[in-house]
């Protein structure tokens, strides 16, 4: 390996103000002890590529960081990404800059829905697709994905076709989070069939769409050909792949030059003007220079998943852990244990010192499920999974 993805490095929650680990709060709704592992929140362990870390010394260094517009280079590298690791020819222009994914998904709703709209998400879902539907007064048409004995998830496409008759918008996940499915050009193709026959525009999240593992490949929406990308907002960022969430910027490509006007529009009367000047530096060194380093951080996380699937058979046989197609999150059914979801977040937390993210932040469909982040040093999943083993046998839980 030439990059260190075994390093663990201290990310001091009160000098750096780190999320993932100031969020954590134990059954009572306190911070949990010190030392509880936060193996939750999507981003990673790992320092960066150096490439990466190269560019944001050198804009440092500039030290005249006056308003930004994103530059010609940074859209030429964009495009070149999509070209090399998606198979996708795009244009500089359809990229629209933004601070973060999230945000583009409120615009799209503000942009091409009214209230009381009906907006599709496929359950178990990321919440924030349910979050913003519900904060901006649309409604929710929840399509819930089918899972099998194996935990494999796939689409329910006659339901589907019930909630696209309501709906103006659906929210695609791709790769879908917490099911961790790369979902083939079929199923796509699938729902896109739906959608235009009912007149429903695809936003499709595909944040994760660099965070594929060997078998699989990701279809983005819109190279599924013109009628599908006419009809798509595409959602994009490096933030998950580079671990650059703090970093704040997102490019959304939207190819229909009419949805695009109306998103920038919408965008521009809700506030967002510009984005800072790290978040692009950032992704423009990881566009140009950062395949091999993600390239060997797939590497690294099969082998934590490779890991992690062997230590949940060996001492929890019941367990389903879902096949990791995509992303770093893996996806697993606790039902076995026998604990309702509070009851089983509880004994995570306050009996294991371990922080997941429990399946019902997905919803209904959620419920028995946790979702632990593989992005970390192979050393903190081992003392994970050992705190887990533990706490259960101290329960009488290991099954
Ligand atoms: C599907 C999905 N979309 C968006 C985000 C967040 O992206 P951003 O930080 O750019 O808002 C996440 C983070 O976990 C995610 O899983």
């Amino acid at each position: 390996m030439t990059y260190d993805f075994e390093t663990n490095v201290d990310r001091d929650p009160i000098l750096r103000g780190t999320g993932k680990y100031n969020i954590m709060r134990d059954s009572k709704g306190n911070k949990p002890p010190k030392g509880t592992v936060p193996l939750s929140v999507a981003d990673m362990e790992f320092r960066t590529a150096p490439c990466i870390i190269d560019a944001i010394k050198a804009e440092a260094d500039f030290g005249l960081w006056g308003y930004h517009m994103v530059t010609d280079s940074f859209r030429q590298a964009c495009c070149q990404w999509m070209a090399d690791r998606h198979s996708w020819q795009i244009q500089p222009d359809w990229i629209v800059p933004i601070e973060q994914v999230v945000p583009s998904l409120y615009v799209s709703l503000f942009a091409f829905t009214q209230p009381g709209d009906g907006v599709i998400v496929q359950t178990p879902a990321y919440h924030h697709f349910i979050g913003a539907t519900e904060h901006t007064g649309r409604k929710v048409l929840e399509n819930r994905l089918l899972v099998d004995a194996n935990g494999r998830y796939t689409i329910d496409f006659d339901d589907l076709r019930k909630k696209a008759a309501q709906a103006k918008l659906m929210f695609l996940c791709s790769p879908h989070n917490p099911s961790g499915r790369v979902f083939t050009p079929e199923e796509l193709r699938q729902i896109g069939d739906i959608c235009l026959e009912n007149g429903v525009l695809v936003v499709s999240d595909e944040v994760h769409h660099d965070l594929i593992q060997k078998g699989y490949t990701h279809t983005v929406y819109a190279s599924l050909g013109d009628k599908y990308a006419q009809n798509s907002v595409i959602c994009t960022s490096l933030s998950k792949t580079f671990n650059l969430a703090g970093l704040c910027f997102a490019s959304i490509i939207i190819p229909n030059p009419e949805l695009r006007a109306t998103f920038q529009n919408t965008m521009s009367t809700h506030g967002f003007k510009h984005t800072s000047r790290f978040g692009p530096v950032a992704h423009e060194a990881a566009y140009r220079s950062g395949a091999p380093w993600l390239d060997e951080l797939l590497d690294y996380i099969k082998g934590n998943y490779d890991y992690f699937r062997a230590f949940m058979a060996e001492h929890f046989p019941k367990v389903v852990v879902t096949e990791l197609e995509g992303t770093y999150l893996a996806w697993f059914n606790c039902s076995s244990f026998g604990l309702s979801d509070a009851d089983l977040a509880a004994f995570l937390t306050d009996e294991c010192l371990l922080y997941l993210d429990n399946g019902l932040e997905f919803g209904p469909a959620g419920s028995g499920y946790q979702r632990i982040n593989l992005a970390c040093p192979r050393n903190i999943l081992a003392d994970a999974l050992g705190r887990l083993y533990t706490g259960c046998k101290a329960r009488g839980l290991a099954q």
